[in-house]
């Protein structure tokens, strides 16, 4: 039976019952697309085959490295019964310039946007110029390895046998170094101090078991990131995912003093306060959604994910905040980002380090100004209809869901020359006085777009 994408049910990838097929699509897929994999140490190489043949050999070799889908999910499962460590995660993206390097024609890959490349839709996404962005993301890009583990000692042994399999025509155009960022109670956070990670798709039936699910239904159809793989031996079995990385860097004092100025504006004092940076992000710092509650939860973990936008007009959770700008929810009765296919896996990890608590309410002049930020990066079946959807019409429009709601606070680009308003009280509809949106805090230095191949194709090179 071939692998049904458009499933309305959640995966049970460990049922006896599972056929051939989606079977052979687990043992050929990489991990970290239908579920995260553990990266809380991270090494991202960027690399350039100066010869397609060393290249495709270079590949082939890496399989053993590597394992698949449902080996991930055993060793989860496995984790969680007795705590016995998995083994490292080793991911590989060949971009269009790498397929084309490695001698294949992309003419067969359905997604116009990795067809381009980062580099030629950067007016489509209002990017900084490809000379603006750091050095090591200028050049030819042909493919990123990704190795990630929980500590960082596995991941230098394997990032070792890693760059041992290269051969002396491929050059390492530069590495990234990912490193999870946690708060005092050992939630993950991204580097303007708020958790991160929480709201996902979920495509398999354990994971959606675990969640609530009243008012927000996490379940999605595989076909929101898988694609058949179409260099594979079976593209009916063997699937891929298109993967978009962009190195995100976060001006921290900025946002900081973005944060002080709307609570000062808005009149927020004491307890109150932190509402200013709850109603830039849509939850408060320690994830406490802004839509359920006017002051951070003591709930507990995992964060609260079980919320809709119905009967919230934006005098609860502002309409332009980040979560609600990226992820409408139900703005329409089946949900926008449904009816559209929007919703993309994200696996980001955050970079650079700091010596301050990004959680704490240290004044904004003892917080880091660049240096550190988040290694986006995220799956899709289609980048033009999820990433790059998101960024464009929802993120950097400044009409969307409707006029005078501006761009998305944290990571809107483009010129902020609206201005807009905030509710004055937590679920009042009156509105604050029209004001300057705060500026810019998140600058692009850098990307690409890759396809994450099938096991299978790596192993037909
Ligand atoms: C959620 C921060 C970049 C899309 C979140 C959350 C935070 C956050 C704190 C809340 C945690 C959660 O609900 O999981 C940031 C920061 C970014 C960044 C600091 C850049 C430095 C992006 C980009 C996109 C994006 C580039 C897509 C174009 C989303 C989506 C959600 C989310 C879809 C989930 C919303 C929901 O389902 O409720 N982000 N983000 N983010 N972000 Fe971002």
């Amino acid at each position: 039976m071939p692998v049904n994408l458009s499933n309305t049910k959640p995966l049970a990838w460990d049922a006896a019952s599972l056929d051939a097929d989606t079977k052979a699509m687990l043992d050929n897929l990489q991990p970290n697309i239908l579920q995260a994999h553990v990266r809380e140490s991270l090494s991202l190489l960027l690399l350039n085959f100066g010869d397609g043949a060393d290249g495709r050999r270079f590949l082939k070799a890496l399989v053993p490295l590597m394992k698949s889908a449902r080996k991930h999910l055993d060793e989860v499962r496995a984790f969680n019964k007795t705590k016995a460590p998995g083994t490292p995660y080793v991911g590989v993206g060949i971009s269009r310039l790498g397929y084309l390097k490695l001698g294949h024609e992309t003419a067969k890959f359905g997604d116009n946007a990795f067809k381009s490349g980062l580099k030629r839709r950067k007016d489509t996404l209002s990017d900084p110029p490809v000379s603006a962005w750091e050095p090591q993301y200028q050049g030819e890009i042909h493919a990123v390895v990704l190795i990630g583990d929980a500590t960082p000692e596995p991941v230098a042994a394997t990032r070792k046998r890693v760059l041992a399999l290269l051969p002396k025509t491929a050059k390492v155009l530069g590495e990234e170094t990912g490193a999870g960022l946690r708060d005092d109670q050992g939630r993950g956070i991204e580097h303007f101090g708020y958790v991160d990670g929480r709201s996902q798709p979920l495509f398999l039936a354990d994971q959606v078991a675990q969640e609530p699910g009243t008012n927000w239904n996490p379940f999605f159809p595989l076909s929101h990131v898988l694609v058949a793989d179409p260099l594979a031996p079976h593209p009916s079995r063997h699937f891929g995912s298109y993967l978009v990385l962009r190195k995100l860097e976060q001006n921290v004092r900025a946002f900081r003093e973005a944060e002080d100025s709307l609570a000062d504006a808005l009149g927020l004092t004491g307890a109150d306060r932190p509402r200013a940076g709850a109603m830039l992000v849509g939850r408060f710092r320690n994830g406490t959604p802004l839509r359920l509650h006017d002051r951070p939860s003591s709930a507990g973990f995992p964060v609260q994910n079980d919320f809709s936008y119905r009967d919230d007009p934006g005098s609860r959770c502002p309409v332009g905040a980040h979560i609600r700008k990226a992820n409408p929810r139900d703005s329409r009765d089946e949900g926008l980002e449904r009816v559209l296919g929007v919703m993309m896996a994200r696996r980001g990890q955050t970079y650079g380090s700091r010596t301050d608590r990004p959680w704490d309410d240290a004044p904004p002049q003892t917080r880091p100004t660049g240096g550190v930020g988040l290694l986006f990066m995220a799956f899709n079946s289609s980048l033009q209809s999820q990433f790059e959807f998101t960024q464009q019409s929802w993120a950097d429009n400044p009409d969307f869901p409707a006029g005078g709601t501006g761009h998305d606070p944290v990571i809107g680009q483009g010129k902020r020359d609206v201005k807009v308003r905030f509710p004055k009280q937590w679920g009042s509809s009156a509105l604050g006085a029209p004001q300057h949106q705060v500026p810019q805090t998140v600058t692009m230095k850098g990307g690409e777009y890759f396809f994450m191949p099938s096991l299978a194709y790596l192993k037909s090179l």
